[in-house]
């Protein structure tokens, strides 16, 4: 009787190794385009131009990133959203790049773009249409549309979810993601299914990065709630599958300098891809200031990946942190209000040691604090405002 119980028992594990040694390997060999390492960086044309592109702006965008000193410092896809291709496909069922917009072609966009040492960004739909409603989606054009995009040289595809056939998106993406793996050519593939079949828990497995949220408009309100539904699939987030509460809003015009500060500090420790949005040919030194902050764009490309949380809320205060590799912390204090608060991150929310000495390092006024810290760092804190620091326990 004792023998058979063991017996079974061991059969029962054996059998669970057997569906976890699958799981493995099906995970493995479903996304294995070894991309998106660190939260991609780049620019997207919908934010601020939605369908009025061309590729002579494409190629202005793609110069301004070189001469402003962007793509140094890691921004380095040029993303075309919607609205590049005619209505029609050719007689083969090839897509077709619009021929008043882009005369040139796709192809010799992406060789220029490649020329500047940059990546070439393009967008599809897992529908009939795009959401623009202006061209066709690749759904049962997969393979086809993945091999042209291939033959282009396309490095990022953005995938949204209009106008589809009712099917699950859990049924329609991976479609597109063997057929990227069949093209040859490692694609970024960008889920942008909007978070409604909570894409966290399957897009590891499809995509590179999954949508988390519906899209973004260019106000406080609608930013800081991105965020907020973004947090909650924290743990999904890791090296080559990230969270996506979508692109930047930065220098658009509608939010003061410190929400675009708390827009890009979010973002940053919550390794969500660092997409800008705004017109980069006609930045301001602010927009400039904010989007090219060395110090915070460290911590969201961190080697660990591993996105912040909220570790404490209290009313309109909030305390977001997160590890980062060399034993250090990332933290975000977060005042949501409409007055100023003297905000404190306490230890125990930061997993410290109760005295444990910290170095703090402020990442928007680039200075190491001279105080040594201990049991907590407290800081008063703006209306819509939010400070940075990277925490170092001291021997
Ligand atoms: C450049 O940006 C400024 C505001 O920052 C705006 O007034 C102006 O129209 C923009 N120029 C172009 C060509 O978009
Ligand atoms: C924070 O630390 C300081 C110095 O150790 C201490 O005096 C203060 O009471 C602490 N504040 C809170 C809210 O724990």
């Amino acid at each position: 009787m004792g023998k058979r119980c063991c017996s079974v028992a061991l059969a029962m594990v054996m059998v669970m190794g057997l569906v976890s040694l699958t799981l493995a390997t099906s995970r493995r060999s479903m996304m294995t385009n070894g991309l998106g390492m660190t939260p991609p960086m780049g620019w997207n044309s919908w934010n601020h131009f939605s369908c009025t592109i061309d590729e002579k702006m494409i190629k202005e965008t793609a110069d301004a990133l070189v001469s402003t000193g962007l793509s140094k410092l890691g921004y380095v896809y040029v993303n075309i959203d919607d609205c590049w291709a005619e209505i029609s496909r050719d007689d083969k069922g090839n897509l077709v790049p619009k021929k008043a917009t882009f005369p040139s072609g796709i192809k010799a966009l992406a060789d220029y773009v490649h020329s500047k040492g940059l990546k070439l960004g393009i967008y599809g739909d897992a529908g009939y249409y795009t959401c623009s409603k202006r061209m066709p989606g690749s759904l049962g054009f997969e393979e086809r549309d993945a091999k042209t995009f291939a033959s282009w040289g396309i490095d990022y595809l953005k995938y949204d979810n209009c106008h589809t056939d009712g099917s699950k998106p859990i049924e329609r993406y991976p479609v597109m993601t063997r057929a990227l793996r069949k093209a040859g050519r490692p694609i970024f593939f960008s889920v942008c299914e909007w978070g409604d079949m909570h894409p966290a828990e399957w897009g590891a497995l499809v995509g590179n990065s999954w949508r988390t949220t519906s899209d973004i408009t260019d106000t406080w309100e609608s930013m800081i709630s991105k965020a907020d539904h973004n947090e909650i699939y924290a743990e999904y987030a890791r090296p080559g599958g990230w969270n996506d509460p979508d692109m930047l809003e930065v220098g658009n015009g509608g939010m003061t300098k410190d929400e675009y500060i708390v827009h890009f500090s979010l973002w940053a420790i919550s390794k969500a891809p660092l997409l800008l949005g705004c017109d980069i040919r006609n930045m301001t030194e602010e927009t400039m200031e904010i989007v090219a902050n060395k110090e915070v764009i460290a911590v969201n490309q961190d080697p660990y990946g591993i996105q912040a949380k909220k570790v404490r809320m209290q009313g309109d205060e909030e305390i977001w942190a997160g590890p980062l590799s060399g034993n250090r912390i990332a933290v975000v204090l977060l005042n949501r209000g409409p007055v100023r608060y003297s905000i404190t991150a306490l230890w125990e929310d930061l997993g410290l040691a109760p005295n444990s000495a910290v170095e703090a390092r402020n990442l928007w006024e680039h200075k190491t604090l001279e105080t040594r810290f201990v049991g907590n760092l407290t800081a008063t804190v703006n209306s819509h405002s939010c400070k940075m620091f990277v925490l170092k326990p001291i021997a």
